[in-house]
């Protein structure tokens, strides 16, 4: 019989753009002041991408960084990247591709996940049944946005709300019970429209009408999400509870999804969650969607919330609609020091050379082309290829 396998949580880590945009900022850009931002959601300030260079790929790319860091595990320990997200790079490739590339993660498959403000919650459970069933031994659970580029910022009903960034996780293999102890994943697909981004997509694909009508932004049903997301926050936490066989007094730490804190406050008003049980950050990122759980993870950890032993219970709700909650069992203790010099200096270096990989594989690719010419010519040259590519096909691993 094999042993039960477990996944514990092994490092983790967060990155948002330097540039803040208070509720001050947005009274000079649409008809809003701080105290009705402040007052209906609770936030203060969110962080928004400052150039093109900036996108989900690279915010995520940072996040992984920090959280092998923590792991101590250098790129190419990793079995799969999923990066959970509603703004990606691209329709395709996808950004877990890209975040693989950037890393370095040459061992790793990747892929995108998509389900609103629960992805992150989604990508865990995912992630930990994949590691208890044996398929691999570490895997990187990303929530990325840069919501900010698909908000009308002239739609004050809306453009107030949202922030950009990225949280991950590093999950590991463990032999003894820790990790996500039990989940709630959900969804309601008849209040689709409720929060949507209308074209784009194969139903709707971008035309130049699609863009003047503005279908490319975030439209949404703000009350009724909002009375959703109060239903579904207690109701999910209580699930997870019950099926993880706790009681909601054992509770360490509730983290929620940072979209409101008038929905947090109802939600932990209902569960009987006293505040120093409760992690709120909304007032300093917004609502950065599928980044918020892992984001304010990363924060509570900081602020040494967060001990071996502890159980939370992470919830989130968004776009679909779709919830999800995870109740975890922290295993490790938390560092209470950086790495060693060393240590922090050799990741870099090894971030450093996955910088060099990706162009010179690129580069390798172009030039192989270019000196060895077209597939099929029969001169010299067509000759060599012939050979050359016999060889690869034997030898090289794909990716190398
Ligand atoms: N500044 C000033 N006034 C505003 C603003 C603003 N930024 N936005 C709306 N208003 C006005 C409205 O126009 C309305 O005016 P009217 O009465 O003259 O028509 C008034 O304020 C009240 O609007 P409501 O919609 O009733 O305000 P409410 O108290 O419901 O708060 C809010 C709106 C904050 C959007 C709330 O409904 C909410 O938080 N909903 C949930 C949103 C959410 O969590 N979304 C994310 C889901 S997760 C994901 O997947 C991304």
């Amino acid at each position: 019989m094999t042993a039960q396998r477990y996944a514990q949580v092994a490092g983790w880590g967060m990155c948002v753009p330097e540039r803040v945009l208070t509720n001050h900022d947005l009274e000079k850009v649409v008809d809003t002041n701080d105290e009705w931002i402040v007052s209906r959601t609770g936030i203060r300030e969110r962080h928004v991408v400052a150039n093109e260079r900036e996108t989900t790929s690279t915010m995520a790319t940072r996040a992984a960084r920090a959280a092998l860091m923590v792991a101590d595990l250098a790129p190419n320990q990793i079995d799969l990247v999923i990066v959970a997200t509603v703004t990606p790079d691209h329709s395709f490739p996808s950004t877990a591709s890209l975040v693989q590339d950037a890393l370095g993660a040459a061992k790793a498959g990747a892929f995108d996940l998509s389900a609103g403000c629960s992805g992150f919650i989604y990508g865990l459970v995912l992630a930990s049944g994949y590691i208890s069933g044996g398929y691999a031994e570490h895997v990187l659970v990303i929530g990325a946005e840069t919501l900010s580029r698909i908000v009308d910022w002239t739609d004050r009903n809306t453009c107030v709300l949202f922030g950009d960034g990225a949280g991950a996780v590093v999950l590991s293999a463990a032999d003894r019970p820790c990790g996500v102890v039990s989940s709630v994943l959900g969804s309601d697909g008849s209040g689709g429209e409720l929060l949507i981004m209308p074209a784009g997509g194969s139903r709707c694909p971008t035309s130049h009408e699609t863009v003047s009508n503005g279908d490319h932004f975030v439209k949404m049903n703000g009350s009724e999400v909002f009375r959703f997301a109060t239903q579904i926050v207690p109701k999910a936490t209580e699930q997870v509870v019950q099926k993880a066989g706790w009681q909601l007094g054992d509770i360490s730490l509730l983290i929620p999804h940072q979209a409101n804190s008038r929905i947090i406050a109802s939600a932990a008003k209902r569960l009987a969650i006293p505040a120093e049980r409760l992690f709120v950050n909304v007032d300093r990122y917004g609502n950065t969607s599928s980044a918020s759980i892992p984001i304010a993870l990363c924060e509570a950890i900081a602020a040494g919330r967060v001990k071996a032993g502890d159980k939370l219970v992470m919830v989130g709700f968004g776009a679909g609609l779709t919830w999800a909650a995870a109740a975890v069992e922290w295993g490790r203790p938390v560092p209470t020091k950086p790495q060693p010099w060393l240590r922090r200096t050799l990741a870099s270096l090894r971030f450093a050379w996955a910088a060099f990989r990706s162009p010179g594989l690129r580069l390798a690719r172009h030039g192989y082309d270019l000196t060895l010419g077209p597939e099929g010519r029969e001169d010299w040259r067509g000759q060599l290829r012939k050979r050359v590519d016999a060889w690869r096909r034997k030898h090289q691993k794909p990716g190398a």
